[in-house]
C-alpha cells in the first residue's frame, strides 16, 4: 500500500506518515521544507519513502505533483497541508489570506479531484482531507481559516454521498480535530484556551478511522461532546463564545 501526504514535514502530516510507515505503507511525503522532509524520512524504516518538494498553494505545483505520482498506484491521499492566521478581518493581511485559501482550499480541491478520478476508475482508494473542528462553525478573529475548513468539510461530505449513491468503493473522510500540539499555533500566531491534543494520538486515530471509511473523524471525547452540544446553541451565542474564549493572538 502507498500513501501520499501533503504537509508531511511537521505536525499531523509527519505523525500520520510515521503511523502509516509503521503499518508498512510506502510513502510519498510532500512539503516545501526539504530538510524537514528528509528528517521525517530518516525516522521511517523498512518502507519506501519518497520526498517531493512542492508548494501546494500553486495550481501548477499541484498538477505537477499529480503528474509525477499518478502512475505510482497511490492507495491513499492525505490532503493535510494547511495553516491559519489570527486577527480581526479588518486588520489581517489580504495576501496571506489568499495564500491560505489557495493552500487550505484550492490545493485540497485540485488533488481530491485529480486522484478521485483515478480511484473511482479502479474502484478503490482512500482520501483523507484534513479539515478541523473549525469546519463546524464560524470563527471570529480567525474568519478566513474557519471558512476554509468549512469548505473542506462540506466538499468532503458531498463527495462522500455521491460516491455512496454510485456505489463507488472509494472512501473519503474529513479529519476534524480541535486544537492539536503542532507548529500550527506558532505559524498562526495564536494561543487556544483549550489545551491541544497529542499529535501522535490524533494521527493514530485519524488513520484508523479513515481506513474504516468513517466520514467525519473527530478525535477526543471533549470535541465530540462540543460538536454535539453546538447543535443546540443559538448561532449568535456561538459566535460570541468563539470570539471571547476560543483563542487570542500571541
Ligand atoms: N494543530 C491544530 O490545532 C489543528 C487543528 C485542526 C486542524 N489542523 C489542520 O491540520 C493540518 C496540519 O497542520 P498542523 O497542525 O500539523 O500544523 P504544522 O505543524 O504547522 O504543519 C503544517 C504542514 O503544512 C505544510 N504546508 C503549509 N503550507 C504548505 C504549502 N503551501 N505547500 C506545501 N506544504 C505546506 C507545512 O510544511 P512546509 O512548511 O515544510 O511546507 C507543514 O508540513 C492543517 O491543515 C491544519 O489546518 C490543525
Amino acid at each position: 500500500m502507498k500513501a501520499l501526504i501533503t504537509g508531511a514535514s511537521s505536525g499531523l502530516g509527519k505523525d500520520m506518515a510515521l503511523v502509516l510507515g509503521k503499518k508498512g505503507w510506502d510513502l510519498i511525503l510532500v512539503a516545501r521544507r526539504a530538510d524537514r522532509l528528509e528528517n521525517v524520512k530518516n525516522q521511517i524504516n523498512n518502507v519506501n519513502v519518497q520526498c517531493i518538494i512542492a508548494d501546494v498553494s500553486k495550481t501548477e505545483e499541484c498538477e505537477k505533483l499529480y503528474e509525477r505520482t499518478k502512475d505510482e498506484n497511490v492507495d491513499m491521499i492525505i490532503n493535510n497541508a494547511g495553516f491559519g492566521d489570527c486577527g480581526k478581518f479588518l486588520e489581517t493581511d489580504l495576501e496571506r489570506e489568499l495564500n491560505m485559501i489557495d493552500t487550505n482550499i484550492k490545493a485540497v480541491h485540485i488533488l481530491t479531484k485529480l486522484f478521485l478520478h483515478d480511484f473511482a476508475q479502479r474502484n478503490s482508494g482512500y482520501i483523507l482531507n484534513v479539515a478541523s473542528s473549525a469546519g463546524f462553525m464560524a470563527g471570529p478573529l480567525m474568519a478566513t481559516y474557519y471558512a476554509t475548513k468549512n469548505y473542506v468539510l462540506r466538499l468532503t461530505e458531498a463527495i462522500y454521498q455521491e460516491l455512496r449513491q454510485d456505489k463507488i468503493n472509494v472512501h473519503i473522510s474529513a479529519l476534524c480535530p480541535g486544537p492539536v500540539e503542532t507548529e500550527f499555533n506558532q505559524v498562526a500566531s495564536v494561543k487556544f484556551a483549550i489545551k491541544g491534543l497529542d499529535s501522535c494520538q490524533v494521527a493514530e486515530y485519524a488513520i484508523e478511522q479513515a481506513l474504516k471509511g468513517k466520514l467525519i473523524i473527530v478525535p477526543g471525547t471533549a470535541m465530540k461532546f462540543a460538536k454535539f452540544g453546538g447543535r443546540f446553541m443559538p448561532d449568535k451565542a456561538m459566535l460570541r463564545m468563539c470570539y471571547k474564549i476560543q483563542y487570542h493572538k500571541v
